[in-house]
């Protein structure tokens, strides 16, 4: 990974995480399920991706439904209301549509300020792309509470025939609320480093309905609407990126790889995790895994997965938290906090 310079805006002002919210759709696609759709079976998905179920979206849900959802659930921990929002980010690669954004689509539902909200497009590392630009906006100075969502509805995206993909993805939100803090106080962001290798996009790509291959008849008929990918190429992308990037935020930091709580990887494949402990000399115990039930959710799965653990008492305030992303583009990025 070749390093770009790299200095933080220095300023008195830091993020701290004031609220965090998830919201898994109802719905739900077992591994028997798929059994009956294409030719797999669940102790394949289950050793291959330690995937057991994934949440699917009602006809009725798009992305901005999940993403409200999990919001509500922020502002209530975070003892705010949607008026104190002053901007809103929404990670994901399965908007409501091309345009407007989900995220100005939030921003009406909630009852917002006409507050900037926008969405960004970084695939997996769609939320730490997202909360590294947040964090940024409140050293600035320039706004207070930041609402950061990763939400997706990736199952409409995703071709029921080809059993390597779908057997990965499901649907879900998580939203993360940022308030200004001062740099003094412990809890709060303490770094983020994004990167992107645009030479490896072509391992994960959803091609259909861009400005490259608009919709057609042709379109549809060679499923181009659909995700496709290399899984095996991706995996060791995967396991090499992310052990880099766990690598880099504690570099930064000077802190030690036994001092950090939890890792809050992105939830692609319990093998790539696995992996990742194991490159990185970090206890399995200590990475945070919700895959089993959720599959991969793409720019919803760290802060899915991370709400998930601060519901079951895992993940606590005072604790410091490292977050490892890696998705399409390729892209990738690292965030390290006290929570
Ligand atoms: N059920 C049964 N067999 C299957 C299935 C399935 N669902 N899918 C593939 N196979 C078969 C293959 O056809 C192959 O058969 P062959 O040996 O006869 O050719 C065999 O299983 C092994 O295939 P591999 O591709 O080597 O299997 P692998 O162990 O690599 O697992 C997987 C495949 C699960 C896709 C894995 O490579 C993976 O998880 N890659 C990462 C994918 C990923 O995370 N994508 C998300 C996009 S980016 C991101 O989120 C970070």
């Amino acid at each position: 990974m070749t390093q770009p310079e790299f200095r933080q805006v220095d300023s008195p002002f830091r993020s701290h995480v004031a609220g965090v919210g998830s919201y898994l759709p109802e719905g739900v696609l077992t591994n028997k399920d798929l059994e009956k759709l294409v030719d797999t079976n669940d102790q394949w998905i289950v050793e291959r991706t330690g995937i057991q179920r994934r949440h699917m979206a009602a006809p009725h849900q798009a992305t901005s439904d999940l993403a409200y959802e999990a919001t509500l659930k922020a502002l209530k921990m975070a003892h705010l209301t949607a008026q104190d929002i002053d901007m809103i980010i929404v990670a994901t690669v399965s908007g409501d549509q091309v345009m407007p954004s989900t995220a100005c689509v939030l921003q009406h539902r909630l009852g917002c300020r006409t507050i900037m909200a926008f969405d960004i497009l970084a695939a997996c590392s769609g939320f730490v792309y997202a909360l590294s630009i947040a964090d940024n906006f409140i050293r600035t100075g320039m706004y207070k509470n930041i609402l950061v969502v990763g939400g997706e509805v990736l199952h409409r995206f995703v071709n029921y025939k080809d059993r390597e993909t779908c057997i990965l993805f499901g649907d879900a939100a998580g939203a993360w609320i940022l308030s200004r803090t001062e740099a003094s106080n412990p809890q709060k962001i303490m770094s983020s480093h994004l990167h992107a290798d645009g030479g490896l996009g072509e391992l994960f790509v959803l091609p259909g309905g861009g400005s490259r291959m608009p919709f057609s008849q042709e379109v549809l008929d060679n499923k181009k609407q659909y995700v496709t990918m290399k899984g095996r190429e991706i995996f060791k992308n995967a396991v090499r990126t992310l052990t880099q990037c766990c690598h880099e935020a504690l570099d930064f930091n000077g802190v030690n790889a036994t001092e950090v709580d939890w890792l809050v990887p992105h939830q692609a494949n319990v093998r790539i995790l696995e992996s990742v402990a194991d490159h990185f000399e970090f206890p399995k115990e200590k990475v945070v895994m919700s895959l089993h039930e959720t599959g991969n959710t793409s720019a919803a799965s760290i802060p899915v997965a991370f709400d998930l653990a601060v519901q079951e008492g895992k993940i606590k305030r005072g604790q410091l938290i490292l977050l490892a992303a890696f998705g399409a583009g390729l892209t990738s990025g690292s965030l390290l906090l006290r929570y």
